[in-house]
C-alpha cells in the first residue's frame, strides 16, 4: 500500500492504494466519480475512457501509480456544466440509447477533436474504433462528432 496524490479534474485527491490498482476503481470506489464506467476491464470496450494529459486512455488498465504522474480528466471534469461541444452535439443528435458507453465515447471524441478539430470520417472511425456501443448507435455518434467539429 502506498499513498498517491492524483490530479483529477483540477483537484488534488490523496488516496492509499496498491500501486497496480486500476485508476477506474479509484475513481469509482474511492472518489465517487462514477461517471466513468466499467465494461470489460481489459481495455477492449472503451467504457472507462478518461484523459491522461489530454490523451484518451483506458482507466481499467491504468495503474494508479502511473495515473499519479499525469493530469487526469474524467467526464465529470470535461466541462463546467456539461456543455463541452461534444456533449452539446450528443444531446442535439440524441445519441444515447441505453447510455452506458457514452461517457467513454464522449471522452474519446473530445480527445480526438482537441488534437484534430476537423477530422475526416475515416479519422473519426479510427479514433473511435475502440469504443464499443452495444446498442449500435455508431451512426449517431459519428453524426455528433461531425456536428461538434469546427
Ligand atoms: Fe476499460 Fe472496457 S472497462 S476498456
Amino acid at each position: 500500500m502506498a499513498q498517491y496524490n492524483l490530479q483529477i479534474n483540477n483537484r488534488t485527491y490523496t488516496v492509499d492504494a496498491e500501486p497496480d490498482t486500476p485508476l477506474l476503481w479509484i475513481l469509482r470506489d474511492n472518489l465517487g466519480l462514477v461517471g466513468t464506467k466499467y465494461g470489460c476491464g481489459i481495455a477492449q470496450c472503451g467504457a472507462c475512457t478518461v484523459h491522461s494529459n489530454g490523451n484518451a486512455v483506458r482507466s481499467c488498465v491504468l495503474p494508479v501509480s502511473a495515473a499519479a504522474k499525469s493530469k487526469i480528466t474524467t467526464i465529470e471534469g470535461l466541462s463546467e456544466k456539461g456543455d463541452h461541444p461534444v456533449q452539446q452535439a450528443w444531446a442535439e443528435v440524441d445519441v444515447p440509447q441505453c447510455g452506458y458507453c457514452q461517457a467513454g465515447q464522449i471522452m474519446s471524441a473530445a480527445a480526438l477533436l482537441s488534437k484534430n478539430p476537423e477530422p475526416t470520417t475515416a479519422q473519426i472511425e479510427t479514433a473511435m474504433n475502440g469504443n464499443i456501443c452495444r446498442c449500435g448507435t455508431y451512426h449517431r455518434i459519428q453524426e455528433a462528432i461531425v456536428l461538434a467539429s469546427s
